[in-house]
């Protein structure tokens, strides 16, 4: 695992975003395994900038996103649906046929995460994922619990979730009680694992989860066993590790 220490949101945003640039420019049809929530908004401008300046070409690009809230509508603005074109699709030349995010709308839970698991796989597996970390160590929506999830499953979000993610919604009561994911095993098949990480509120999980025990209860954890991972953290993130 490399650990890439940022001054800041923004450079960590420049670096994560260069590093995913260089996978695009080496191999122009890769998969890209994507992730919403505040950490990779910034990534996401910087890339569309490099595409308006004509430095990187998302037309044989393909995306998987790895979770979605369950029963919330594809337009509905806190989807990550929406989310995904709002920040990045919109904004560059992908085909959004290529681009592929859970159905959240699916009622049958064990029939969209089993064809979601198995469209990765015809895909040929997922060549960089991009990776926010939750503050209860969480990936995608791989909540801790007592063994790490496998495939891609419906998950109960847990009341720390609910908490963190309700900024985006009017009330709590609004924010989605359950979601599909990738799971942890689907997160490790990808070829590289990209991670950004910022802020205070995340330097003791950030600790835990790259210098800590690898255990279910800190999902994340489990990265240190992948042979390609770069976490790209500011300051404030890495600052419990300094300590
Ligand atoms: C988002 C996702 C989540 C977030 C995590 C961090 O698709 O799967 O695991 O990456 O909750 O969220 P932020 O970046 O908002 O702190």
């Amino acid at each position: 695992m490399k650990i890439i220490k940022t001054a800041d949101y923004n450079e960590m945003s420049r670096k994560a975003a260069n590093i995913i640039a260089a996978q695009m420019i080496l191999k122009p049809n890769s998969v890209l395994g994507l992730a919403t929530g505040s950490s990779p908004i910034g990534t996401y401008q910087e890339l569309v900038k490099k595409n308006v300046a004509g430095d990187i070409d998302f037309s044989d690009i393909t995306t998987v996103n790895l979770d979605e809230y369950r029963g919330l509508p594809r337009d509905n603005d806190q989807s990550y649906y929406y989310f995904m074109n709002d920040n990045l699709f919109n904004h560059v030349n992908i085909d959004k046929e290529r681009t592929h995010v859970p159905n959240g709308m699916v009622a049958d839970a064990d029939k969209e995460c089993g064809d979601y698991e198995a469209l990765i796989k015809e895909l040929g597996g997922v060549d960089l994922q991009l990776l926010g970390l939750g503050h209860n160590g969480h990936i995608g929506f791989n909540e801790p619990s007592e063994e790490f999830d496998k495939v891609t499953h419906c998950v109960d979000l847990q009341e720390s979730t609910i908490e963190a993610n309700k900024r985006f919604f009017a009330s709590i009561d609004d924010v989605p009680r359950q979601a599909y994911t990738m799971g942890i095993g689907t997160i490790m098949a990808a070829k590289k694992i990209l991670v950004v990480v910022s802020g205070a509120d995340k330097a003791e999980i950030v600790k835990k989860a790259f210098t800590g025990p690898v255990t279910p209860h800190v999902p994340a954890s489990i990265l240190q066993m992948h042979p390609d991972v770069t976490v790209v953290c500011d300051a404030a993130a890495y600052s419990k590790i300094e300590a």
